[in-house]
This record gives C-alpha cells, sequence and structure tokens, in this order.
C-alpha cells in the first residue's frame, strides 16, 4: 500500500506530515531533538501561555527555548485575548518559529476557565478573532489544534474547522475527543474524515496512534493529510522511522536494547542541557520511565526508580536493565 503524501501547511513543505504532537511537560527541547534524530517532519512546543509570554515571564520565556538542530518547529499558544496571543505570536516569530499553532483543545480547567483551549469550541466568535488577529500578526503558518466539540452532545468540530479556515488557518489538527471526555474513550476517527470533507486546508489526524501502522491506518481511513502523535512517541521516538519504513515497504526496524540506551543516555544529556544543569530527580525517573514501557520486567524497573533519590544510581538501574534485555 502505498500511503505516502506530501504536506504543505503555507509555504512550508513538510514531507509525509509526521508531527509530534504538543504534550506539557514532554515535549520539551530534550525530546524534540531526540525525535527530529528519527525522521519527524515536524516538532510542536509545550502549550505556551500568551499572557506570560507577553508579561516577560521567566518560565514560559524557557518554553521558547529552540535549537537549529529541531527544525521546523511549531510553537504552540493558548490563550483568549486575540489582542495579547496576536502579541505573543508575534514573539514567537521574532524567536524563529516556523509555525504558530493555537490550543483550542485543552480541557484542563485552569486553561478553560480563561476562555482558552477547549472553551473556545463553545465560542465560534473569538476562534475567528483569535486567528484572524495572529494571521495579521505574523507571516509565518496559523494552524490550529483542537477536539471533536465540548460534550457529545456538542460535537461541532466541523464548524470549527471551518471558521478557523475562513479566518485565515492553514491547517487543523483534530484530536477526536470532547473536552468533557478527556482521554476516554477512544479517538473517533471517522469524525477527521469529516473534517476534512468540510475544509480546504489541511488536516491533521491526531489520537490514539500507537504503532507505526496505525499511521497508514489513520491515514487510509481519514484521507487526513498529516499524522499527529503524541503519547505513542514517549520513550518510543523510532515510532515516526518505523512508520516511514512501512510507507516506503521497507522492513521495519525494531531497536536493540543497547540503542534505546544510547538514546536514553543522550536524552538525558541534552535534558541537562535545556535545563542548565538543574534538571529535578523526577524530571530524570519520568523521562527514564517511558524508556522502559512494554519491556521485559519495566513493572520492576519502575519500582526501583521510585525508591530511588540518587542520580547516578537510577542511571545504573538502567543500565542493568537494557544489559538484562540485550541477554
Ligand atoms: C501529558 C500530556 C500533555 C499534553 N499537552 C498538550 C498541550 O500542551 N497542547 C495540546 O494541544 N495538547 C496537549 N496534549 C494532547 C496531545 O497533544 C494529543 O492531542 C493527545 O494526547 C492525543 O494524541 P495521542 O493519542 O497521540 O497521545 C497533551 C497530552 C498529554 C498526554
Amino acid at each position: 500500500m502505498n500511503t505516502e503524501t506530501k504536506l504543505k501547511i503555507g509555504e512550508l513543505e513538510l514531507g509525509q506530515g509526521l508531527i509530534l504532537a504538543p504534550m506539557a511537560g514532554i515535549t520539551d527541547l530534550s525530546f524534540r531533538r531526540i525525535t527530529k534524530s528519527f525522521d519527524v517532519d515536524l516538532v510542536t512546543s509545550e502549550m505556551v501561555s500568551s499572557e506570560g509570554l507577553v508579561r516577560n515571564t521567566v518560565r514560559t520565556k524557557m518554553l521558547l527555548q529552540s535549537h537549529a538542530e529541531e527544525k521546523p518547529l511549531a510553537i504552540q499558544l493558548f490563550g483568549s485575548d486575540p489582542k495579547v496571543v496576536a502579541e505573543a505570536a508575534r514573539i514567537v516569530a521574532d524567536e524563529g518559529a516556523d509555525i504558530i499553532d493555537l490550543n483550542m483543545g485543552c480541557p484542563v480547567p485552569k486553561v478553560v476557565r480563561q476562555g482558552a483551549g477547549a472553551a473556545l469550541l463553545r465560542d465560534a466568535e473569538t476562534v475567528a478573532m483569535l486567528v484572524d488577529a495572529v494571521r495579521q500578526a505574523v507571516s509565518i503558518p496559523v494552524t490550529v489544534k483542537t477536539r471533536s466539540g465540548w460534550s457529545q452532545s456538542k460535537i461541532n468540530v466541523s464548524e470549527v474547522a471551518r471558521v478557523a479556515e475562513d479566518a485565515g488557518a492553514d491547517a487543523i489538527t483534530i484530536h477526536p475527543r470532547t473536552a468533557k471526555q478527556g482521554f476516554s474513550g477512544s479517538a473517533d476517527w471517522p469524525l477527521i474524515a469529516k473534517v476534512k470533507q468540510a475544509v480546504n486546508i489541511p488536516v491533521i489526524g491526531n489520537g490514539d496512534v500507537t504503532s507505526p501502522e496505525d499511521v497508514g491506518k489513520m491515514r487510509k481511513l481519514t484521507q487526513c493529510d498529516g499524522v499527529m502523535i503524541g503519547r505513542g512517541a514517549m520513550g518510543n521516538p523510532w515510532i515516526f522511522k518505523q512508520a516511514r519504513q512501512l510507507t516506503k515497504g521497507q522492513p521495519l526496524s525494531s531497536p536493540t536494547p543497547q540503542e534505546r540506551l544510547d538514546v536514553v543516555r543522550r536524552h538525558l544529556e541534552l535534558y541537562e542541557e535545556s535545563l542548565h544543569g538543574r534538571q529535578s530527580l523526577s524530571g530524570v525517573r519520568s523521562r527514564l520511565m517511558w524508556y522502559s514501557k512494554k519491556l521485559r520486567g519495566s513493572a520492576r524497573l519502575r519500582a526501583y526508580l521510585s525508591d530511588c533519590h540518587h542520580l547516578e544510581d537510577m542511571i545504573k538501574i538502567c543500565e542493568d536493565f537494557f544489559s538484562a534485555l540485550e541477554e
């Protein structure tokens, strides 16, 4: 099956359109650089507060850290005031981002209470104003990432997608779960196909792509122009390279335990570098845990790591874990 497609957002050519999803606390600079080495076409930052950027908050500005090797880079903004989000977009574009993605799907109460994230699914007028304001503020592509609707009885993503397109969005990503659903149930892929029928801009499918095979399945079922992967890439950056191999009809290559360990070590180095040596133990622990998921003995590894409070010991435990897999 040849499912090779080409994704173009604005003037930006993005190959097959394999995209790393924005994930707060996860898609930091270190993880984006790791996935980039496995052939992802576009990486996306964690969501960044527009208010925080405009107020020049140090913690928020830290999220804009970037590196030439991860390009092209989409920075995701959240906010609900068109003036503020447009100002934040200008800052982000000046910092060298290649795409501005607008978050219209985050269901976290802290975000929704501000009228941002998934709250925008109930406010088409603000969707139009936000996209229009950002479109006017920057010359780089502007994309929107959203969900199915607010709740099961209010599935309106096709309407929201049309509003965003009319206001100047260059592409739209759909995670077809409602805001109320959070992460429960499963992603409603046929809804992505409906959105694809409703708009002319590229549609990127997202949700529950956990294997390289899923990439082709989602494309076939929905005719989407790109596929965005979140949780399926955590501790598993190989998924992008493997999806590409499948598309080309090549055999799937799986990483050896030694290759996994090399990537873990590199990830920790980049993590430390991005935090200027101030990485937290819990941050290191969770990163180590991602890479052991679904592997033999991972439950035991997680238990050891939870009890471990020294960086060197954590790394030694991990080395032993991957050596045992080699045997
Ligand atoms: C820990 C975590 C953090 C997330 N943070 C964001 C975010 O900052 N912005 C956003 O648009 N979506 C965020 N998401 C949602 C993902 O981008 C994605 O839409 C969702 O996980 C479904 O895709 P998946 O099944 O491939 O993970 C987050 C998801 C997770 C699990």
